[in-house]
Parts: structure tokens; C-alpha cells; sequence
């Protein structure tokens, strides 16, 4: 039944989206409610830090430093910034980095900005913190075919740099792998992109942008579907995706163990990616063109392309040089440099009050309620009233649980043994967190 209201509009039209769009005929220019995407894409005033990695100047220098230091990859030449190049955006400008063996990698170098909002990392989700991922380059055979031991070493024989790991690590002024990754970590986190022409017309600028990137903006939020996953600020919903492009890659999918999420990849931001091109986890797209004419026109149909993309989107040639005029709007004019935002300790977990309950639902992407309070011996059922297939996963406390692909109008149920607290996430969308408090009642 409550399907039916959706596919008159499109599945892509969910939720609060649909709210601002009907009313909005397909060949009018529907009017854009500013006010509502005003704040729907409005820049937050602090940078999260975990609290297990505090940012401090002295760390984040010592990251910067890392970053730039040859001696963390085996042969000696190769740093993340050569892949990470500041003036493209962190990225190369290339399709895929050539490896050690010669050949191309298998994906293409994403840009780095806003990643300390980022729930998980690589194309395909593979690290779960930035802290995880600092180590994969290092010791992988293809990118920098390194042996941390041996960097490790390398850097603790350099007075210079036993300096500045005690300055950052007073309490564990050693240098270790965990160090390492926590100062490139925390380096990585102050890439914030900065304000460009978009952000100020987002601040009430009415004359920020011109009358044709107001309509290619119009378009991204309203018949091109675009922000049903570039969504927020930085313009990503940190979800998993496919978009129907060719290629064998299962992204997601082999992460998971869960077939629906093959040819899935993470939504990129969209920001600064004028400096970033070629574009997509292969770099198989040169131009802003190139992409609005795959979305209009190349996407390959199979079973596992996401809900969330429009089964058809009609744009003619002027509304494609709108879309893509827009998307100019999210770079700066120059290579752009980070923005400095103080940073604010952050954890991800929701802070809804608890209800006593052992149903959950998962409209719109959300659980509803977020959190519970769940008698022991009673089993937790999560509904899958919404228009995209999950993935419900648990996972500690000596409890693991994957339900495969869920499709919408599947019921997940879950039982517990023990008392405890519990967090249930989507595998598909990370943003979608459950907290569950299993109390032993007498
Ligand atoms: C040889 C090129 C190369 C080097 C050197 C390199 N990277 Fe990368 N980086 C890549 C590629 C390619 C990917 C994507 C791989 C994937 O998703 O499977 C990536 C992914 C990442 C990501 C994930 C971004 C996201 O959006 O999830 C981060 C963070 C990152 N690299 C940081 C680093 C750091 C830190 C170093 C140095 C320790 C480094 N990289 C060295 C090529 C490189
Ligand atoms: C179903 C979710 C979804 C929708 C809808 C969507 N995108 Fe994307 N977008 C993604 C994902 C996922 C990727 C990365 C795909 C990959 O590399 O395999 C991506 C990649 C991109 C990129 C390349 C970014 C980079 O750094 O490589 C651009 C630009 C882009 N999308 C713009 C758009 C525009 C414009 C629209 C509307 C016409 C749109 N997207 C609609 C999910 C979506």
C-alpha cells in the first residue's frame, strides 16, 4: 500500500525529499524551495575527532609530515602524496595510479576531503576508521609495496622525527605503528574542503550563483534525483551504490558476503571534484559531462542497481549544462586549500532516548525507533518497510549477526542470550545505526 504513493513520483522521491518536489511538473521548472535546501545542505561549524584520537596541533603536524615521507614505502620513492596531490584535490589526474608491478591499480585514487566525517573507507567500504585504512597502502604489494616494520624502523632512527612522535604522543612517545596511523589520521581529518560560491549562496546569497546554476541545482534536487544519495554538505549520503556502470568490480558486495550489493560503491562528496577528474571508482568518466550523459543515458540495468536511482532521468542538452554548471559551483576557483574548523570530540551512536520495544522499522534509511530497550528471551524484529534493500548486521560481544540482503517487506528477527548493549547497523547504509539494550528483567 505504501508503495503505491511512490511509484507514481519515482522511488527516488522519499521522504522529506518528496515533500519539497510534488506539485513540480516534469517540464516546468519546478520552484525551488530555498529555504528548506538552505538548511538541508548548510556547512556545520566544527570537525569531529574521536575521542580515541584526539586532534592536537603537534599530531596533526606529524601527520602532515608523514604524508609527505617517502621512507613509508618499500622502495623509497613513494609517499601518500604522490598519489594524495594536494592541487588535484588529493588525487592524481589520472584514470588509475600505475602499481609497483607496472600495472594500473585496480581503482582509481579518491580525492581526500571531508573524510573525517566518513563512516567507512575505500570504494568499497573495506576500513572502518581512518585509522584502520593508514595501513593498507603501506603494506600493500601494489601501492607502496612497503614493510611497516622496516618503515617504522626508517623513522625511528631519525631524530627529527622521534622528536615530533614524542611531541605528539606525551603519554606514548614511541613510534609505533598505532602512532603512525593515529597522526595520518588525524592529519587527514583537517582536509575540509572550503567555502566556495554554492556555500554562499546556501548563507542567503541570492546573487552567489547565476540563473543557470540555480536551475542545475533545481535539477539535483528535484527530476534528476541526484540527492537522493549527494546529500548534506559534502554531498554523500556515505551509503553504498550502483549506479549501472559497466565494469567487473563487485565493490561492496564481497565486503559484505552479500551478493544485492555487487557493483555497489560509496557515494563520493561532490566537492572540489573540478580539480579531481577523471571520475568514478575507475576513472572511467573524464568530464562533469561525461557523468550527467551516464546518469541520462548509460546506465547498465541489472538486478542489483540501487533503488535510489531514477529508472529513467530525461534531461535535455540545456538542463546537462546546467547540471554540470552547478556542479562547478561545489570547487573552488583556485586549487583549494583545507578550511580550518576547530574540531569537536563526536561518537556516532544516537542519542534518542530508549524505548521499551522489540519492533523496528527502516523508512527512509533510518531506524525507527533508533534505540531500545529489549527484554532478554525476546526477539528483535526489524521491518523492512522501506523502498531499498538492507543488510542488518551486528557484530561483538561475542554475538554476530548478518541477515544477507533484506528486501523491502522482509522481516530480520534476532534473539539474544545475554544482557548487554548491542549496536545494529545497515552494511548497505552505514548511517543507519540501532541501539540495543538487552535487560534482564525478573
Ligand atoms: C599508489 C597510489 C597510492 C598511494 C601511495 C596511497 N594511496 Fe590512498 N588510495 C589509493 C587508491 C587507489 C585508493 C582506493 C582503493 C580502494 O578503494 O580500493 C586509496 C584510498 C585511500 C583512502 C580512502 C578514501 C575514501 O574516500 O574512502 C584514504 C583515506 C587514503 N587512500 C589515504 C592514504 C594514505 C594515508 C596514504 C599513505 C600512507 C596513501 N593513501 C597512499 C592510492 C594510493
Ligand atoms: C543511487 C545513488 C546516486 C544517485 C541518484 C546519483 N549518484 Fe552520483 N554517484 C553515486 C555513487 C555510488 C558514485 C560512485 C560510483 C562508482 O564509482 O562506482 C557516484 C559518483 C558521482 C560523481 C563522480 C564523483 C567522483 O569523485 O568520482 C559525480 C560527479 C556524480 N556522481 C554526480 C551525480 C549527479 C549529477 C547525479 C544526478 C544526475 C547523481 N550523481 C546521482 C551515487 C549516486
Amino acid at each position: 500500500m505504501w508503495r503505491a504513493s511512490f511509484t507514481k513520483v519515482g522511488r527516488v522521491l522519499a521522504g522529506f525529499v518528496l515533500a519539497s518536489l510534488v506539485g513540480g511538473a516534469a517540464d516546468k521548472p519546478a520552484s525551488l524551495d530555498a529555504a528548506h535546501w538552505r538548511q538541508a545542505f548548510a556547512r556545520p561549524d566544527h570537525a569531529p575527532t574521536p575521542a580515541e584520537n584526539p586532534a592536537t596541533p603537534e599530531k596533526i603536524a606529524l601527520g602532515a609530515k608523514l604524508f609527505e615521507d617517502t621512507r613509508l614505502s618499500g622502495s623509497g620513492d613513494m609517499a601518500c602524496s604522490t598519489c594524495h596531490q594536494a592541487d588535484l584535490s588529493f588525487s592524481d589526474g589520472v584514470d588509475r595510479h600505475i602499481g609497483h608491478d607496472g600495472q594500473p591499480l585496480d581503482r582509481r585514487t579518491p580525492p581526500l576531503w571531508n573524510l573525517a566525517w566518513g563512516l567507512s573507507f575505500f570504494w568499497d567500504g573495506r576500513a572502518s576508521s581512518l585509522e584502520v585504512q593508514a595501513m593498507g597502502p603501506i603494506e600493500n604489494e601494489r601501492e607502496m609495496a612497503g614493510n611497516l616494520q622496516t618503515a617504522l624502523r626508517a623513522l625511528d632512527a631519525d631524530p627529527k622525527i622521534r622528536k615530533a612522535f614524542a611531541a605528539a604522543f606525551p603519554d606514548d612517545p614511541t613510534v609505533t605503528q598505532a602512532n603512525l596511523a593515529k597522526a595520518l589520521a588525524a592529519f587527514q581529518r583537517t582536509l575540509v574542503s572550503p567555502e566556495t560560491r554554492f556555500d554562499r549562496w546556501v548563507k542567503g546569497d541570492d546573487k552567489a550563483l547565476e540563473p543557470n546554476e540555480l536551475a542545475g541545482f533545481s535539477l539535483f534536487v528535484g527530476k534528476a534525483g541526484c540527492v537522493a544519495c549527494h546529500q548534506g554538505w559534502r554531498f554523500t549520503d556515505e551509503a553504498f551504490h550502483d549506479i549501472g556502470l559497466p565494469g567487473e568490480d563487485k565493490g561492496r558486495g564481497p565486503i559484505l558476503g552479500v551478493n544485492a550489493a555487487n557493483h555497489a560503491f560509496k557515494t563520493p562528496s561532490l566537492r572540489e571534484r573540478v580539480w579531481s577528474a577523471p571520475y568514478m571508482h575507475d576513472g572511467s568518466l573524464a568530464t562533469f559531462d561525461d557523468v550527467v550523459a551516464h546518469y541520462a543515458e548509460h546506465v547498465v540495468q541489472r538486478p542489483t542497481v540501487s533503488a535510489d536511482l531514477p529508472r529513467r532521468i530525461e534531461l535535455n542538452d540545456e538542463e546537462r549544462a546546467q547540471l554540470v554548471a552547478f556542479l562547478a559551483t561545489l570547487s573552488s576557483d583556485d586549487p583549494p586549500r583545507p578550511a580550518s574548523l576547530p574540531a569537536k570530540a563526536m561518537s556516532w551512536g544516537t542519542d534518542e532516548r530508549a524505548i521499551p520495544t522489540s519492533t523496528v522499522g527502516q523508512k527512509d534509511k533510518r531506524f525507527t525507533p533508533g534505540a531500545i530497550i529489549l527484554k532478554l528471551g525476546e526477539a528483535l524484529r526489524i521491518v523492512n518497510d522501506d523502498t531499498r534493500v538492507h543488510n542488518v548486521r551486528l557484530d561483538g560481544r561475542g554475538r554476530s549477526f548478518n541477515s544477507d540482503a533484506q528486501n523491502p517487506g522482509d522481516t530480520v528477527t534476532i534473539g539474544f542470550d545475554e544482557p548487554g548493549h548491542y549496536d545494529v547497523i545497515c552494511g548497505i547504509h552505514p548511517e543507519m545505526r540501532l541501539s540495543v539494550e538487552v535487560a534482564q528483567v525478573r
